[in-house]
């Protein structure tokens, strides 16, 4: 981890948050290389669970949502946490971190400073509450989204309105969700402030064992697509008890960081609970009408849910290698924040330059594309496979005459020589 982290700041994928008054409580910032991950992958998911799909749609909805959404949904009485202290050292733990059972009474010493004793368990609220408008009065409290999950649900009757959805069918979202964690940290794992990539699938009752089955297979392959070997994928089922308080069964997607065995994904079962809360508490009919049968009924729903961030992390954490003289970062080719990047064997002659500038403004149309003419050429390799750029293309002597460039591949570091006008088909093909 320490390894990666130093990678992301030296290179201008992840700087921490506010880091000139000396950082924000475990928030992070997005550079010019982790922007382009991290799009990369929101881009690559959109595609393939979104546009590809005829039976899903996408949304973008607001991020402060009418404070009733979060009564009808259950999260102000049930999104909390167990939250234990030190009088001591003042260390702040969640229960499930700690190595006792708590149900027992009993003096729990503090893992952290192994003086104070702990204090009885109290519940707390993860939602961040803020004021609308200028008075800060109980009337104008409202909530950052803790899930988007709730947007699909309050959007759910315009959307059956302005479509020609039939059950079975799917509401997707990518977007910021805010959480008052207890215990932020390792990196970009556990945020305050984080995004998600949800997917509400809504269908007949009857049918949610199949649909819950047919979800946890395209997860899996969504996690292939990533370049995550499955091998450090282990499907947990997770017991009623430590369920959300809307799902009936729960499935964790857990993954071998390398801080221990955590969850990287959810998919959940949460049946009717959502539509079936807001229709009562908003009085507007969330029901669904079967075209042929005429029956009006709440769809069912398996909720498949991704984290942004964690996506990131285990992408760099599984591309991450150090070989004997580089380190290599072997992101798939499709999630490389450059695709390409460009060199002139020589800085100080001018035709090379030329020619590789006017290749460089020829593929930067299409693809994301640096150009380097800075040090040797083994400097701009180093440079390139540490932040991921599949193919290096280097302008040199031969390339004035014969109209052709060498080409190297970061991972094998073999090269080959390519025809100029041939470089946009050559790279198309490798994505
Ligand atoms: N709507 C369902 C839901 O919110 P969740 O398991 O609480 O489910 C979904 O969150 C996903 O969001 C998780 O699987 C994880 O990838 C990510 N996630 C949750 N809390 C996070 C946090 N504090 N920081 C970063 N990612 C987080």
């Amino acid at each position: 981890m320490t390894k990666i982290v130093s990678l992301c700041k030296r290179r201008g994928f992840i700087y921490p948050g506010s880091e000139i008054y000396g950082g924000l409580a475990n928030s992070w910032d997005y550079g010019p290389l982790g922007v382009e991950l991290k799009n990369n992958i929101k881009q690559l998911w959109w595609k393939k669970f979104v546009q590809s799909r005829d039976d899903m749609v996408g949304i973008d909805s607001a991020l402060i949502m009418n404070p009733k959404v979060w009564e009808a949904s259950g999260h102000l009485k049930n999104f909390q946490d167990l939250l234990i202290e030190c009088p001591k050292c003042n260390a702040r733990f969640r229960a499930d971190q700690l190595p006792y059972d708590l149900d027992k009474k009993g003096d729990w010493l503090c893992t952290n400073c192994h003086k104070g004793i702990l204090t009885d368990p109290r519940q707390f609220n993860l939602m961040f509450k803020i004021f609308i408008g200028p008075a800060e009065e109980k009337t104008n409290e409202a909530y950052l989204r803790p899930e988007t999950a709730q947007g699909m649900f309050v959007d759910f009757k315009n959307i059956l309105d302005t479509t020609r959805l039939n059950l079975p069918f799917g509401i997707a979202q990518i977007g910021k969700a805010f959480r008052n964690e207890i215990t932020p940290g390792n990196f970009i794992f556990r945020l305050r402030e984080f995004e998600m990539m949800e997917i509400e699938y809504f269908i007949a009752e009857k049918e949610w064992e199949k649909w819950f089955e047919y979800w946890q297979k395209q997860m899996i392959n969504w996690i292939k697509e990533l370049g995550v070997n499955t091998q450090k994928i282990h499907e947990i089922e997770i017991p009623e008890n430590e369920r959300a308080h809307y799902s009936k069964r729960t499935i964790d997607f857990e993954y071998e960081f390398p801080f221990g065995q955590k969850e990287l994904y959810g998919l959940a079962y949460r049946t009717d609970f959502d539509l079936k809360n807001h229709e009562k508490s908003s009085g507007q009919n969330l029901k669904y009408k079967d075209p042929e049968t005429g029956e009006e009924f709440w769809p069912h729903v398996i909720e498949p849910t991704w984290g942004v961030d964690r996506s990131v992390l285990v992408v760099l954490l599984e591309a991450y290698h150090e070989e004997k003289e580089r380190i290599v970062l072997k992101l798939p080719p499709k999630l490389a924040p450059y695709k390409a990047a460009v060199f002139p064997l020589l800085a100080n002659k001018p035709d090379l330059v030329k020619l590789a500038r006017k290749i460089y403004d020829g593929l930067r149309q299409d693809f994301m594309t640096a150009f380097d003419d800075r040090g040797n050429i083994g400097k701009r390799y180093y440079s390139q496979d540490e932040i991921g750029t599949p193919f290096c293309i280097t302008v040199d002597f031969e390339s004035l005459e014969n109209d052709d460039v060498t080409v190297r591949d970061r991972d094998t570091m073999k090269q080959e020589r390519i025809k100029i006008k041939n470089l946009p088909e050559y790279l198309s093909g490798k994505f």
